[in-house]
């Protein structure tokens, strides 16, 4: 536990560090969608970061532990955190290697707002099912006795997996959205031919 609140310091400073360096450019986030998917992974990660040194607690980890909170943590750092930055990166580096601009702008804005709306549902769906089943699974009767079975527990999770569901299918869309995008950026083009700079043969390079 104690390592584990430990890491919230050098977490939360890369995310400062990442968050105060586009602050100089607050004004490219309207246009620029590679940099509106870097800022959000970066907040994603923040979040994740903090939730996991809070799960980390005995006093929370009995409620969240072998329940859907886990899943939720795991996705708010796979999909807000992981997802979104390698989907920044795309957005930044695929037009540039075939030389060219992104293919749609406002269809990477739809994607971000999709890939945002998916993973916020997702992890909401995940947190409702999860503190739900902890509490549940903690509760007993005056002869210390479960009072609900697990079929009793999952049985109620129905509107929560639905909600997950649509989450997911929102989240694949703009996904799906993306690739047609970067197809389109680059069919019919080659790439860029980067001339490689001289080395001084100094450095002995190539020997
Ligand atoms: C300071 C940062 C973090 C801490 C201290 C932390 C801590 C934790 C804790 C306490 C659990 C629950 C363990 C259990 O009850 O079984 C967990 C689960 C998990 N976390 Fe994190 N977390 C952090 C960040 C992240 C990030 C950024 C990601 C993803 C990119 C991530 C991915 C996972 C995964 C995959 C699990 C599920 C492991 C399993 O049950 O097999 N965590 N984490």
């Amino acid at each position: 536990m104690v390592m584990s609140v430990i890491l919230l310091a050098p977490s939360w400073a890369t995310m400062i560090n990442g968050i105060m360096t586009v602050s100089d450019a607050w004004q490219k986030l309207r246009t620029d969608p590679a940099l509106k998917f870097i800022v959000l992974s970066l907040a994603f990660y923040g979040l994740a970061t903090f939730e996991g040194p809070m799960m980390a607690f005995p006093s929370v980890n009995v409620v969240s532990h072998f329940t859907d909170w886990t899943i939720g943590h795991v996705h708010s750092g796979a999909l807000g955190w992981n997802a979104m930055i390698t989907y920044g990166t795309f957005y930044f580096m695929v037009p540039r290697l075939v030389g060219s601009t992104l293919y749609s702008v406002r269809l990477a804005n739809l994607h971000f707002w999709m890939a945002l709306a998916g993973t916020m549902l997702y992890i909401v769906a995940m947190w409702g099912a999860g503190v739900s089943q902890g509490l549940l699974w903690l509760s007993v009767d005056e002869i210390g006795e479960l009072s609900f079975s697990f079929r009793d527990v999952m049985s109620s999770m129905t509107p929560f997996y639905a909600l997950r569901l649509i989450a997911g299918l929102i989240f694949l869309t703009g996904t799906a959205a993306m690739a047609y995008n970067l197809y389109m950026t680059v069919v019919g083009r080659s790439t860029v031919t980067v001339n490689i700079p001289a080395v001084d043969p100094a450095y002995g390079v190539g020997r």
